[in-house]
């Protein structure tokens, strides 16, 4: 469903690119990349029939400073209307579960402090905080 990769660029560049500056061209192909290539990176859709629901992708680094750190899941996002139904916790869960698949012990993802709760609640925890300029969380998830 190719129109599927269309709409991730689109929240994408919405949600982290857009209020910086960037075209949204600047996305679509990295988006692009994350539905073609394998093993990885990889972008994970939710989707009600042909209506996109939420996304999320598992990429190879996330975090300019750091670098170290490897797999992450990326670009969590769930459509307004389909939001508090449990959905974006499943995309993290299966986002996560596909990480391990690829032999991945420890899952890393970074967000704002106001997406604690959500990520705690959801078995993630807290390594960092304070990173980089926008002063982000990082948490870690490890396989069992
Ligand atoms: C963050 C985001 C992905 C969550 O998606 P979601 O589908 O609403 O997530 P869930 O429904 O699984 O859970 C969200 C919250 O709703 C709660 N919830 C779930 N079902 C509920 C229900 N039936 N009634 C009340 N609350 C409910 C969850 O417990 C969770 O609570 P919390 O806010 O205390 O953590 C979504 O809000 C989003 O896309 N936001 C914008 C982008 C963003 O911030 N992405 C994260 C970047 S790191």
């Amino acid at each position: 469903m190719p129109h599927l990769a269309a709409e991730v660029a689109d929240r994408v560049w919405r949600a982290w690119w857009k209020p910086n500056g960037y075209p949204l061209e600047h996305i679509t192909g990295l988006v692009q990349n994350n539905f073609n290539s394998a093993p990885l990176p990889f972008a994970l859709v939710a989707h009600h029939g042909s209506t996109f629901v939420g996304t999320a992708s598992v990429i190879v680094s996330d975090m300019e400073e750091r670098p170290q750190y490897t797999l992450w899941v990326a670009a969590v996002w769930v459509d307004p209307p389909f939001r508090r139904l449990g959905i974006g916790g499943a995309i993290v869960r299966h986002a996560a579960l596909a990480a391990f698949a690829t032999g991945a012990e420890t899952a890393y993802l970074c967000a704002l402090p106001a997406r604690r709760r959500f990520y705690e609640g959801l078995g993630w925890s807290l390594q960092e905080q304070n990173v980089g300029d926008h002063l982000l969380d990082v948490f870690t998830l490890k396989t069992v």
